[in-house]
């Protein structure tokens, strides 16, 4: 038993330090992942790859853990350096980042919810997907 705390607070506190060690790289990797999910929801949207219930889930659920890991992964350190494309908009404007994000999360649950099949998706996908170019557009500098 008191091992077992001992190793779940080592694996918590193991966590929360790279996390605050490294918020650029955690959030980008995020990022990275909720790309690569919105990539596979693209292709049941144009009928590229056949719909599957169980991936368009994972979609949804990789969005809701981007919102709620992505809550502590803009500190106010972390304005520069490691490559970060984050705009100073971020902080300038902290509480619409932060409601921008929360409302991602939160439409990504309630796609989760609605979604039971192809034609649940295909209404759903767009509407969660609105949230990312609605931030970007504010918060993400551009590829040169
Ligand atoms: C609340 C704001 C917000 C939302 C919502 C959001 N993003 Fe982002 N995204 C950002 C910011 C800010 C960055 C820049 C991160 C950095 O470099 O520090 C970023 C970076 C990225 C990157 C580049 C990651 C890399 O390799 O560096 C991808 C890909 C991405 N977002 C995809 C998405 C997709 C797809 C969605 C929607 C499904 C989404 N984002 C929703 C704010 C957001």
């Amino acid at each position: 038993m008191m091992r077992t705390m001992l190793a779940v607070a080592v694996l918590v506190f193991g966590v929360s330090v790279a996390t605050a060690q490294d918020p650029i790289a955690t959030r980008k990797a995020l990022m990275k992942a909720t790309g690569g999910q919105s990539s596979q929801g693209a292709k049941f949207m144009r009928g590229e790859e056949p719909f599957d219930l169980a991936k368009a889930k994972a979609i949804f659920a990789q969005f809701q853990k981007t919102a709620e890991e992505g809550k502590s992964l803009w500190p106010d350190n972390s304005k520069t350096g490691g490559e970060t494309a984050s705009l100073p908009a971020v902080w300038e404007k902290k509480a619409d980042f932060d409601a921008k994000l929360a409302k991602f999360g939160a439409d990504a649950k309630e796609a989760a919810a609605k979604v039971k099949d192809e034609a649940s998706f295909k209404a759903a996908f767009p509407e969660v997907t609105r949230s990312c170019g609605g931030c970007h557009e504010t918060y993400r500098a551009r590829r040169s």
